[in-house]
């Protein structure tokens, strides 16, 4: 089973499986029942305890879990993930050879146009339909940089994977333009969250974040016209919290029984242990389920959006969006194209970019139970949980279904625009979007 439920529910709620839960008998979640063979239960979480610690990684920035229990997590994560990533890997190494072949084949690249040649009939398997519909052709519009921006652009087992990556320098392994050393990367990383902008928990609930940012609900300034990051998270992430509040409200019967849950208590305790910023006070059932919302906002649709789906699909494509240029930017106005080729990547350069950008897309589970709509269609998960939570699920699919078909309607229109965009945003089609962290 993928990290997805059981880490959501399961996992972080106290709502457990314990076998001196009372009310339900065989292998039902319920909410721990403290007067009933109490000894057992705590020295199961005593155990759990011991094996399960936080300390400082590597890497750096938030606190990582170790000890054995904890350990054996991360492992089994591991050989969940790992294999496909290879295997995507190796694919992706054999239609680099084909590209750079296209590339030459056609004369290198002399315009800036010909940097489409880096798509054409090539990356069958990881990149099919290429960069989004108008990222190619629109790109003399000032909107599509500007929306560009709007579009804000995986649990324990990932972050090994990256401090091996900067360890080894395998993430910068590319052309010699790539401007940055795996030190800074770690620099930035750790920055970004001693600043509280990454690590905060509840101020960046996606509302939270907007507002502080003056994207939504401003006091100065004119409202945004359009902004389809919004509009369409708030689709996914309703959904979502309307499935937690029906899950935790259908086994919490008031706010009291929360605040009298001494295991979720407990658990809300760990928070400090783990150097959890900003995390909240868990004393209402909307407390609970705002924090499980907004864990699945964070690896669902950010990482989506800034990885799997978004991009390759239009903040990381060619020609407009080199990940380095191959000499420092000259300071004078008045460049040609000619001038700007100079800088431009190289065959090589372009086919790295390319390479190491689809490494987290999988457009190959389009339309398959990996992706958003399927996030709670675990058989065996549910078939433990009550009727309520099951009516919620089947509610959330059909909600993801129907948010699909909107999705897959979007058009230009007559000012050749979508949503005041000049291109075609689709990253979060429920059908599309896988609904966990993939890298
Ligand atoms: C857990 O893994 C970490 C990192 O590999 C290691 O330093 C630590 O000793 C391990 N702890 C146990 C109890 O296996
Ligand atoms: C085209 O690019 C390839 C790969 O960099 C290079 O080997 C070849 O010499 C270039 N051809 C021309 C005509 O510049
Ligand atoms: C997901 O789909 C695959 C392939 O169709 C199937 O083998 C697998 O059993 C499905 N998984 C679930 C949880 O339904
Ligand atoms: C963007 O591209 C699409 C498809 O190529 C085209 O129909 C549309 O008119 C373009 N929009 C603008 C503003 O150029």
């Amino acid at each position: 089973m993928r990290p997805r439920l059981c880490i959501l529910l399961a996992g972080a709620v106290a709502v457990s499986s314990s076998p001196v839960s009372t009310k339900d008998s065989g292998d039902n979640f319920a909410l721990p029942d403290v007067s009933h063979n109490y000894k057992a239960r705590a020295a199961a979480i005593e155990t759990k305890r011991k094996g399960w610690l936080y300390e400082e990684y590597p890497l750096g920035g938030a606190f990582y879990p170790t000890g054995k229990l904890a350990n054996q997590t991360i492992s089994e994560q591991q050989a969940q993930w790992f294999p496909i990533v290879i295997e995507h890997a190796k694919l992706i190494a054999e239609e680099s050879v084909a590209a750079l072949s296209g590339i030459i084949a056609k004369g290198n690249f002399s315009t800036l146009n010909d940097y489409a040649n880096i798509y054409e009939n090539q990356w069958k398997m990881s990149l099919p339909r290429g960069p989004m519909l108008g990222m190619l052709t629109n790109y003399t519009d000032d909107r599509l940089f500007s929306m560009m921006r709007l579009l804000k652009k995986t649990p324990w087992g990932v972050r090994p994977n990256l401090e091996n990556g900067l360890k080894t320098g395998e993430a910068f392994t590319g052309p010699q333009y790539y401007p940055w050393a795996p030190d800074a990367a770690r620099d930035y990383l750790n920055q970004l969250y001693v600043s509280g902008e990454s690590a905060d928990f509840e101020r960046n609930y996606y509302r939270s974040e907007f507002k502080k940012r003056g994207l939504i609900d401003s006091s100065f300034g004119p409202r945004l016209k359009s902004f389809p990051f919004y509009e369409d998270t708030t689709v996914v992430t309703e959904a979502i919290r309307e499935f937690m509040e029906s899950f935790i409200n259908s086994y919490y019967p008031n706010d009291k029984a929360v605040a009298k849950d001494i295991e979720l208590q407990a658990w809300y305790r760990e928070t400090t242990a783990a150097q959890v910023h900003d995390f909240p006070q868990i004393r209402t059932r909307q407390a609970i389920a705002d924090v499980l919302t907004h864990q699945a906002y964070l690896s669902v649709i950010v990482s989506n959006v800034m990885s799997t789906n978004g991009i390759h699909l239009n903040s990381m494509s060619l020609p407009f969006a080199p990940a380095g240029f191959t000499q420092p930017i000259p300071s004078k106005k008045g460049l040609t194209e000619k001038d700007l080729m100079l800088l431009m990547p190289t065959p090589e350069g372009a086919v790295w970019q390319v390479s190491t950008y689809v490494v987290g897309h999988r457009p190959m589970w389009r339309d398959s139970n990996e992706t958003l709509s399927h996030l709670f269609d675990d058989e065996t998960l549910l078939a433990r949980t009550n009727p309520k939570t099951r009516a919620a699920a089947v509610k959330f699919k059909a909600t993801m279904m129907d948010f699909s078909t909107e999705v897959r309607a979007r058009t230009f229109d007559k000012n050749g625009l979508n949503r005041d965009m000049p291109f075609i945003w689709d990253a979060l089609d429920p059908n599309y979007a896988p609904f966990w962290g993939v890298i």
